[in-house]
């Protein structure tokens, strides 16, 4: 079950037209034309030639004077060029289908209902309790709210879910810390800021003083057996932690379903270390609790599912976290949007879980790594105590730098419109910079590029938006009915191909986990957009036209608002 679009249409008219010349299904086998060639669709004959033993390039002939699919049809001429057989759109048709069918649709334009509500479950951002989120935490919240959005947008419930870092020896130490010099105001005031401090002091002074260590110890332990002071305690700095990452990712248009931290898998640890030293995957250590998983056998290097003192491992909790998971939801497929760094850890947990038997689930899991933010000159961000980049500051200042630009281009907007728009313009550019490339690319980090009005970016995307939405606004909004099939021009050609292929750079996107293939899209629409501003009267164009050229600014626009949604990035009507 998938929604067709114009180009699937396309598609399958020709199919069912050479089906009906007894051309075989295993035959039909399309490729883009090259640039030269003006045609939109091509089938290369050579499977033909070899079953019927005739050189291609007749094939391609006859078949070109057979076919013809008269004239109100999407497909427009047929031709053959040499082994090729070639496929025009009708391009009076194809502008009314698409606009018809992105206005109609809406903000709907180029989703689908493949997913059937089956669940995908997203794992990103997750970052540690009574920690401020840095840059480092960018790019998997970034990219991982884009996929999802675009596995939204593709008729899948999708589940996001923080995997907070919210357990470990690293709690006690706090609780230690808290019961020593927590400060009720302090904590009233700027609560993740305290406990931040709290905790350097507490390992400040173990310096001086190594009974504090052990006392951090002795509190995780009465934590892990569920004292309630501890776990109170405890509970309260993570749920004052979550809401100060709220802060945060509602500014970046990140939500979250869960906030299944760690913890939440503890109570179901010893069974999955039994089960994996059952199933002879794990192996218990004589004479002391320790289990070791020894995967040396698959290049794999081996590591541990429980300490020697009895401690469970980060890598446990993923198993638990994956098993649970299944249970709860049998989702198609589990994304862990995690740095490279963690390349490992996934490879240890999905060959385990293999080994396990849970082979189909392990393929339904994907670690989807991505390269690293570094600084203009090469250099990567530091992130020692003291010079690491907040993530709240980073936005802050992106929303700053964007002000500027909007008071410098338009003074005349109100302080309320500025400030909206400087939020827009700045928090998109961020965005967009973490998504316009391969994902797995390293990223520069560059205030000036990013929120340039020139080249590839958010400002310039969101400004041919705010074109669109001018030129409307003046013509007193968009017109009721128009005949898209005017638009000739070479230049209104190009954008309806644009809108016509959106779908299927959606659809690409969702599939290769690449946001970057829409933001390719947007930048080829924008640039084409562009063109046809610099290029063609709108309003001043002759009656008919005129309405045409309206709608086919209002269908862009729909496009551009579309596309910068999945990627998480608003659209100003003004700039
Ligand atoms: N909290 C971890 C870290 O900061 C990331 C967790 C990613 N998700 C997962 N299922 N392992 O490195």
């Amino acid at each position: 079950m998938f929604r067709e679009y114009a180009l699937d249409c396309f598609e399958r008219e020709i199919r069912t037209a050479l089906l009906a010349q007894e051309v075989q299904p295993e035959e039909i086998s399309f490729s883009a034309p090259p640039a030269d060639i003006a045609a939109d669709l091509g089938l290369p004959c050579f499977l033909l030639a070899r079953r019927l033993r005739r050189p291609p390039a007749t094939i391609a002939a006859d078949l070109a004077a057979q076919l013809d699919f008269g004239p109100d049809r999407l497909v427009g001429e047929v031709s053959a060029h040499g082994p090729y057989l070639n496929f025009c759109l009708n391009p009076a048709v194809l502008a009314e289908r698409v606009l018809r069918q992105v206005l109609d649709s809406g903000s709907a334009y180029g989703g689908d209902t493949v997913g059937q509500e089956h669940y995908v479950i997203l794992d990103y951002s997750s970052p540690n309790v009574a920690r401020r989120m840095h840059v480092g935490h960018m790019r998997s919240t970034v990219i991982g709210q884009a996929i999802r959005n675009l596995y939204d947008f593709r008729g899948y419930r999708t589940i996001g879910d923080n995997h907070l870092g919210d357990w470990g020896t690293q709690f006690g130490k706090l609780i230690y810390a808290y019961k020593a010099w927590g400060d009720e105001e302090a904590m009233a005031d700027d609560p993740l800021e305290h406990l931040i401090e709290i905790y350097a002091r507490f390992h400040e002074e173990a310096k001086e003083n190594p009974g504090l260590e052990q006392a951090g110890r002795r509190w995780f332990l009465r934590l892990e057996e569920g004292d309630p002071e501890a776990r109170r305690l405890w509970q309260w700095f993570i749920e004052l932690t979550i809401q100060e990452f709220e802060k945060t990712y509602r500014r970046m248009g990140v939500h979250f379903d869960t906030y299944h931290g760690e913890s939440f898998y503890e109570p179901m640890l010893d069974d999955i270390i039994q089960e994996a030293v059952d199933k002879g995957v794990a192996e218990k250590k004589p004479d002391s609790p320790a289990v070791v998983l020894d995967l040396s056998e698959y290049g794999i290097p081996s590591t541990l599912l429980r300490k020697s003192d009895g401690a469970t491992l980060y890598l446990t909790r993923e198993f638990a976290t994956l098993l649970w998971r299944q249970q709860e939801y049998d989702p198609a497929l589990i994304l862990y949007i995690v740095g490279e760094e963690q390349t490992l850890h996934f490879r240890q947990l999905l060959k385990a879980m293999e080994l396990m038997g849970y082979e189909e689930l392990t393929r339904r899991c994907v670690h989807i790594s991505f390269g690293r933010i570094v600084k203009p000159d090469g250099s990567r961000f530091s992130m020692r105590e003291g010079d690491v980049i907040f993530l709240r500051d980073l936005l802050d200042e992106a929303e700053l730098r964007a002000r500027r630009i909007v008071e410098e281009k338009n003074p005349d907007l109100t302080e309320e419109e500025k400030a909206e728009i400087a939020r827009q313009v700045g928090i998109g550019a961020l965005l967009y910079n973490d998504l316009y490339q391969d994902r797995n690319r390293d990223i520069t980090f560059d205030w000036d590029q990013m929120l340039s009005f020139e080249g590839n970016t958010a400002p310039y995307i969101q400004y041919m938006h705010t074109r669109c939405a001018s030129v409307l606004r003046k013509a007193g909004g968009r017109p009721e009915s128009f005949q898209a099939g005017l638009l000739q021009e070479e230049q209104e050609q190009a954008l309806i191909k644009d809108l016509a292929r959106f779908p299927e750079a959606v659809r690409k996107a969702a599939e290769q986990y690449a946001p970057h293939v829409v933001a390719e899209w947007l930048y080829e629409t924008a640039r084409d957009f562009g063109r046809f501003w610099r290029d063609i009267s709108i309003l001043n164009a002759p009656a008919g036209v005129r309405e045409a050229r309206l709608g086919l600014a209002a269908a862009v626009a729909q496009g551009l608002r579309n596309g910068l949604g999945l990627l998480g990035i608003e659209a100003p009507r003004k700039m």
